[in-house]
Order: structure tokens, then C-alpha cells, then sequence
């Protein structure tokens, strides 16, 4: 029987990351995968084909839209939306191999199966095709991920009512697209079918987008989306979709009661968030603790209740984002291997890859007036950037809260061109603990987008430059 130090459960951004940096630490261990490819959700339905979808139709848009404006004529494209989703296979492909490299070049033995913790440093793994194996281990890892939030009364079929992994496999260019919940899934491939033609109502519970996400942001960010042909029926919810004939009848209500009304479909996207995945792992037998939303509960250095068993990344609590399982990953397997691994979950940014992107990082105003927080804000907005104007991408601004007394940044949020890399910057100077001074005061080259954020900091004393 196989033994290790560390089995990792689950092969997406938390658990591939965790199990090569416990190898790396001179940790003999394994993951178990019951897909059949690594990567998890976000390689292989998830973060990657969204992006390159994203990616080929903003390439179609522009084309049909920007390119004349810089003087290069080119026929009305055509799309070939099967290419395109071969474009987005093989991206995907490729990543997928990228981990399989990874697993071989850091000796992490792979074993393909579903995983069930049957006692105390115990895993059965099933397969389909084969009789179950049983490995032993020191330290289990679960890395299981989340899966997709089902729409009480309405069922999923991936092909005319689709989550988001069949809104990444759809066949033709929906004519009508009703996406129900107008949070990072709904807006993302929403974003990829409007580009492609599809007419998109996107039906939102809130009065807002983006709930988290700074207010003013979400605001206009809703104008912008607008602008490019969304429709929003916000602090409305969906109460039933007819599937019966040719075309889907999706009947909407306001939020707080009243009259319904029918929209018409020929594709609905469901994208109402997701939960914690933990089915067939066996914690009730082994007794690891859930808590109300489904999600393991963990101690400060992601350990359960149970003695030698672990978890991290969305089947915990905290944001469903892939690097913040990554950073999970490499902290629990650092804590194992006897050093002090740390998330600093304060500054954990967020983007949205629609175009402009959104970013952000730290606290929101809202969540500083929640708390009382004195504040002062520096704002800039692309207009009065250079690079922004010469490329024509003058949507959006950036801005800096920056704590009164201290000065200190607190967060950093932006709607613009390449807003998901300049956020890195912000969570950098977060992470030493600067003041809007300090940012104000690095030499930024020009002409960059990257200016921009040094002009938000400046704003904080009102010094801006460029305004
Ligand atoms: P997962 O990636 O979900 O991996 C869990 C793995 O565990 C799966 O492969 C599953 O098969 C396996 N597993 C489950 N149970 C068992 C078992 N019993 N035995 C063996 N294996 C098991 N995040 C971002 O940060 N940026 C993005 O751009 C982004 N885009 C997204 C787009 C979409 C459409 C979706 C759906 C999600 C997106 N996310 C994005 C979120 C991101 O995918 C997740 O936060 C991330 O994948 C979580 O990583 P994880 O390791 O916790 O779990
Ligand atoms: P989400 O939580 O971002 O948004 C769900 C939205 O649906 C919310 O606005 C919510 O108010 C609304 N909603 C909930 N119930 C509803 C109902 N019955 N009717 C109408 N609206 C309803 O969840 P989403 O978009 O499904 O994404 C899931 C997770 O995947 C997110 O937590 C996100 O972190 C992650 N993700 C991250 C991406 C990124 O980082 N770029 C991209 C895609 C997903």
C-alpha cells in the first residue's frame, strides 16, 4: 500500500499548488483527481477557457469595431465559433499539461480516482474501470473545490438552461441570453456572448452589480456594460423557466414582490454563485466539521476538527478565487513541513476580466463606513492619461482610500484598461504597508497606464498632476 506524508485531494489552483510546494519542501506526497485532467475547476472549466474566450471575442469586437478608427481596414470579420472554441480548448490543453509537467518534475505521484477518507490518515480512491485502491498518508489535504449554486425549481440541462460551464461549450451564438445573477460569471460570459452577438438581459436579486465590489465602481461599470447593449433588470428574481417549447419563458418578479413579468430566452445562464463541494468524501464518518454554508471549517492554520486532516480554497470559507487557494495551498503545505506559512487575507485582489477590467483590493467605502473608518479618497480618472487617451481607452478611473489619520492604503479599486494588472501594484504597496504618499512618490513610467494609479495617490492630497 502506497504511504506518503501529504495526500491532496483535488488537483485545481489550491491543491496542485499545495502539493508542489509540500514536494519542494522534501514532503513525499500524492494528489488524488477524479476528473480527467488536472487543474480542477479554474483550468479546465473555470478561469482559463472563460479568459480565452474573453480574450478571441474581444478580438472579434475589436475588429468589427476599433481597428477602422487606427486606419487598419479589414473586412466585416465573420466568426467561426467552433475554431474559437478550439482556440479556447487548446489553451486549456496546454495549461492542463502544464500541470501533469509539474507533478512529474516535483515526483508527485497522481492518482486518478475519487477520494474518500475512510479513518485517520486513510483514502480509498475509486474508479469506474478498476477496483478501489487505499493509500495511507500523514497529512491529508482537501483541495475539493466548489461547484455550481442550482436555481431552486429550475434544472440545468448545459445545453438551453446552461451554468457557466455550458455557457463555455455553447454551440451557436444565442439570439436572446438571460443571465440570472449579475455577479463576476454573469458579467464575464455575459461579456463573451454580447461580444458574439447575443442580445443579454442579465436579471440581478440586488439593486447593484458586483455585490463586494466598491459601489461606485459596480455603478459605473453598469453604465459602461449598458453602453455596449446589456439590458439589467436589478432587485429582481426569477421565479420559474418554462422549457416546454422552442423558445425558454422566463418568468421574473420584483425582488420584493409584485407583478410577474415573461422574458423570452433562447439560452439562460444560471451564475447565482457556488458552494463548497465535499460530496463523497466521507466527513460525516470521519466527523469534519461544516459549518451553515457547507464549507469545512478551519483553524488559523487550516486544520479541521479532525487531527491530520486539512483544507483550503473554496471548500473553505474566504473569497472563491484561485490565487487565494494557490496562497492556501503554499501556506498549508509550509505549516506542515514545520515552517510559518501566512495568507494576509486583507489584501487579496479581485478582477473582473470584462473589458475595461475591474479590479480591487482591500476595503470598499462602504465596508470603511460600516466600520467607522476615517478616510480620504484620490481619484483620477482615465481621461487624463496619456496612454489611456492616445489608445482610446478612456473608460473608467482609479481610486485610492487611504486611512485620514495615517495615510496608510486601505484599498485600491479601478474600472479601466488593464485595471487586473495595475491592481497588482496597489496590493504590493498594501502588502508593505504604504501610505498613498509612498505610491505617490515612486517614479511611474510614461507613458503607462501605471500612472494613473501614482495620479489617484497624489489625489489623496489633492495634488493630482494631470487634473
Ligand atoms: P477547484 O479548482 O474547484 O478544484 C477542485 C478539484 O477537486 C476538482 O478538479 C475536482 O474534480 C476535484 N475533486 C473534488 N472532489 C474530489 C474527490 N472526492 N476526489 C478527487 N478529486 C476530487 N478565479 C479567479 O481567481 N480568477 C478567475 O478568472 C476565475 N474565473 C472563473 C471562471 C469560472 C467560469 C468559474 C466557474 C470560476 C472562476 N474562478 C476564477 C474561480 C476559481 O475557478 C476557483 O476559485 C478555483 O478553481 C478554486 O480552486 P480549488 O483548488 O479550491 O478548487
Ligand atoms: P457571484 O457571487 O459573483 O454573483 C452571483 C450574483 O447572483 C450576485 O450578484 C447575487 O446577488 C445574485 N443572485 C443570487 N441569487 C439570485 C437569484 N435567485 N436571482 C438573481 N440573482 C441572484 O457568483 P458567480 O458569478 O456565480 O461566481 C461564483 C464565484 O466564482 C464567485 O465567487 C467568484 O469569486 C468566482 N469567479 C471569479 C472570477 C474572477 O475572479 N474573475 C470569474 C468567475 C467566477
Amino acid at each position: 500500500m502506497a504511504t506518503y506524508d501529504l495526500v491532496v485531494i483535488g488537483t485545481g489552483p489550491g491543491g496542485y499548488v499545495c502539493a508542489v510546494r509540500a514536494a519542494q519542501l522534501g514532503l513525499k506526497v500524492a494528489v488524488v483527481e477524479k476528473r480527467a485532467t488536472l487543474g480542477g475547476t479554474c483550468l479546465n472549466i473555470g478561469c482559463i477557457p472563460s479568459k480565452a474566450l474573453l480574450h478571441a471575442s474581444e478580438a472579434f469586437h475589436e475588429a468589427g469595431h476599433g481597428f477602422a478608427a487606427m486606419g487598419v481596414n479589414v473586412p466585416a470579420p465573420t466568426l467561426d465559433l467552433a475554431k474559437m472554441m478550439t482556440f479556447k480548448d487548446e489553451g486549456v490543453d496546454g495549461n492542463v499539461k502544464g500541470v501533469d509537467y509539474l507533478m512529474k518534475k516535483n515526483k508527485i505521484d497522481v492518482h486518478n480516482g475519487a477520494a474518500t477518507i475512510t479513518g485517520p490518515g486513510q483514502i480509498r480512491v475509486s474508479r469506474a474501470t478498476a477496483e478501489p485502491t487505499d493509500i495511507t498518508t500523514k497529512a491529508i489535504v482537501i483541495a475539493t473545490g466548489s461547484d455550481v449554486t442550482p436555481l431552486p425549481g429550475v434544472t440545468i440541462d448545459e445545453e438551453r438552461i446552461v451554468s457557466s460551464t455550458g455557457a463555455l461549450t455553447l454551440p451557436k451564438v444565442p439570439g436572446k441570453l438571460v443571465v440570472v445573477g449579475g455577479g463576476v460569471i454573469g458579467l464575464e460570459l455575459g461579456s463573451v456572448w454580447s461580444r458574439l452577438g447575443a442580445d443579454v438581459t442579465v436579471v440581478e436579486f440586488l439593486d447593484r452589480l458586483l455585490p463586494g465590489m466598491d459601489g461606485e465602481v459596480a455603478k459605473q461599470f453598469q453604465r459602461i456594460l449598458a453602453k455596449q447593449g446589456f439590458s439589467f433588470k436589478l432587485s429582481t428574481k426569477v421565479t420559474g423557466i418554462d422549457s416546454s417549447g422552442p423558445v425558454l419563458k422566463v418568468t421574473t418578479e420584483p425582488a420584493a414582490g409584485g407583478a410577474a413579468e415573461v422574458l423570452e430566452a433562447d439560452v439562460v445562464l444560471v451564475a447565482i454563485g457556488r458552494r463548497p463541494y465535499t460530496e463523497g468524501l466521507g466527513l460525516e464518518s470521519v466527523g469534519v466539521a461544516l459549518d451553515a454554508r457547507g464549507r469545512i471549517v478551519t483553524d488559523g492554520h487550516y486544520a479541521t476538527n479532525v487531527p491530520g486532516i486539512y483544507a483550503i480554497g473554496d471548500v473553505i470559507a474566504g473569497p472563491m478565487l484561485a490565487h487565494k487557494a494557490e496562497d492556501e495551498g503554499v501556506a498549508v503545505a509550509e505549516i506542515l513541513a514545520g515552517q510559518a506559512g501566512h495568507v494576509n487575507y486583507d489584501v487579496i485582489p479581485g478582477v473582473v476580466y470584462t473589458s475595461p477590467e475591474v479590479a480591487s483590493v482591500g476595503k470598499t467605502e462602504e465596508e470603511l463606513k460600516a466600520a467607522g473608518v476615517a478616510y480620504n479618497v484620490g481619484k483620477f480618472p482615465f481621461t487624463a492619461n496619456g496612454r489611456a487617451k492616445v489608445n482610446r481607452t478612456t473608460e473608467g478611473f482609479v481610486k485610492v482610500l487611504a486611512d485620514a489619520k495615517t495615510d496608510r492604503v486601505l484599498g485600491v479599486h479601478i474600472i479601466g484598461p488593464d485595471a487586473g494588472t495595475l491592481i497588482a501594484e496597489a496590493a504590493v504597496a498594501m502588502e508593505f504597508g504604504a501610505a498613498s504618499e509612498d505610491i505617490a512618490r515612486t517614479c511611474h513610467a510614461h507613458p503607462t497606464l501605471s500612472e494613473a494609479v501614482k495620479e489617484a495617490a497624489l489625489a489623496v492630497d489633492k495634488r493630482a498632476i494631470h487634473m
